[in-house]
């Protein structure tokens, strides 16, 4: 059999995606300090944010206690990490995305912690010796209290803060690297912090925004040029957060607002980096309807976050942003929160489905990471949403892989096997 009339390349990367303050547990970090400081707000906000939504009473008793929103010992992958690469395994998995935890590794400005790097050298020779190709976020939204307080993104000059950790980190462990991302969705992480004050430093103010959005444009392009000057082997890029922006009936109102939220929401930030990727990561969760100025999806099913449900989308995601930038992608995410399991199976086919067509058009597509690999801290929201292939018993830490992952498990085996 040829590699053309393979469903999917033998070398395909099928893996799963994680990030350090969502598993790890007991981080120190800009998130931590205001998580311990919101619980208590977010818990008493959840039903205004999840009221409208049909499984609230489910999910009340979780998300309604300020427990639920502080991240603690998370999943404990930090000691638990090796069971967490045998799940990898038992979906014959052969990648893994994860992020260095900045604060771990610098907790204070210009000290670095040789613990940690030895503990992120193991982790790294633990995933090799499994044959699993490691993908390592840099920046995945969580900050050292130090960079924070010294305004974080806000400051063109801090960017040299962030450009050093980096060097350190490929100094320090790169032996084992090879793919890398930079900064984890710059966009929703500017658009949460800076304008919908859901995360810190929780404000509202389009000036900043916009100025973070240009700084981390700029560490993303000067971060890449360090590791390619360190070694051109490095494939390097961001996770972009991707969208599909349509408009929900034919008028020229909506028709022009799709296309303009669409360059919001991609390639405004994406013209600024591009030159520097050496590959595009592509997060996808789901499309936005337009009509005329409003957002309004009608779709169903739901996710247990209320978001609507159009797996299939990600084959226009993929041939758009390949058209426009011609670079080889790999999904860096795609998931769903799904407590119960109801939807993932589906999901999963008809993302694979949409990853064969993007193909077929021509899309050179190199890999899929599923979000997550396991239960884990969702940001705002908290632990009660469960996005992993792996379900989390948050009081034994006791992992058990879903239905759906173990399907999915036996899948992945038969397309390599093909
Ligand atoms: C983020 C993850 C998050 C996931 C689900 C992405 O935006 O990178 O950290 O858990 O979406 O909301």
């Amino acid at each position: 059999m040829t590699r053309k009339d393979r469903l999917f390349p033998k070398d395909f990367l099928w893996g799963a995606a994680t990030a350090a303050h969502q598993v790890e547990g007991n981080t120190h970090n800009q998130w931590t300090v205001w998580e311990l400081e919101n619980a208590r707000s977010l818990a008493n906000q959840a039903h205004g944010y999840l009221g409208e939504y049909a499984g609230w009473d489910d999910v009340t008793p979780e998300a309604g206690k300020p427990q639920n929103y502080i991240s603690g010992t998370a999943t404990d992958h930090y000691n638990r990490y090796e069971e967490d690469f045998d799940l990898l395994e038992r979906m014959n998995m052969n990648a893994y995305r994860f992020s260095i935890e900045w604060s771990r590794v610098e907790p204070e400005e210009g000290a670095w912690n040789a613990e940690a790097i030895n503990h992120y050298k193991q982790y790294l020779k633990e995933l090799r010796k499994r044959n699993i190709e490691p993908m390592v976020t840099l920046f995945h939204f969580t900050l050292p209290v130090w960079f924070a307080e010294m305004g974080g993104f806000e400051r063109r000059a801090n960017i040299k803060y962030f450009t050093r950790f980096a060097e350190k980190v490929v100094r320090e462990l790169g032996a084992d690297m090879r793919y890398i991302i930079t900064i984890n969705e710059p966009e929703v992480y500017t658009a949460c912090s800076y304008i919908m004050e859901m995360w810190p430093p929780a404000e509202r103010n389009f000036f900043r925004a916009w100025r973070v959005m240009n700084n981390l444009a700029m560490a993303h392009n000067r971060t890449a040029k360090i590791i390619h000057g360190m070694n051109r082997r490095y494939k390097v890029s961001i996770a972009k957060h991707s969208l599909r922006v349509y408009p929900g009936d034919k008028a020229v109102l909506s028709r022009a607002s799709a296309k303009v939220a669409q360059y919001f929401a991609d390639d405004y930030f994406l013209k600024k980096v591009v030159k520097n990727c050496d590959f595009l990561g592509v997060n996808y969760y789901q499309s936005i309807r337009l009509f005329g100025y409003s957002m309004h999806n009608i779709e169903q099913p739901r996710n247990d976050l209320n978001w609507p449900m159009q797996p299939g989308d990600i084959e226009s995601v993929l041939v758009r942003l390949y058209q426009a930038y011609k670079l080889p992608i790999i999904i860096t995410e795609n998931g769903l929160a799904d407590g119960e399991d109801a939807h993932r199976r589906w999901w999963i086919e008809e993302t694979m489905k949409g990853l064969r067509g993007a193909m077929d058009r021509g899309v050179d597509l190199r890999g899929y990471m599923h979000w997550s690999l396991t239960d884990n801290f969702e940001w705002s929201f908290g632990k009660w949403p469960r996005f992993g292939l792996a379900a989390v018993d948050y009081k034994t830490g006791k992992r058990t892989l879903r239905p759906s992952a173990v399907w999915y498990g036996k899948v992945i085996k038969k397309l390599r096997d093909l």
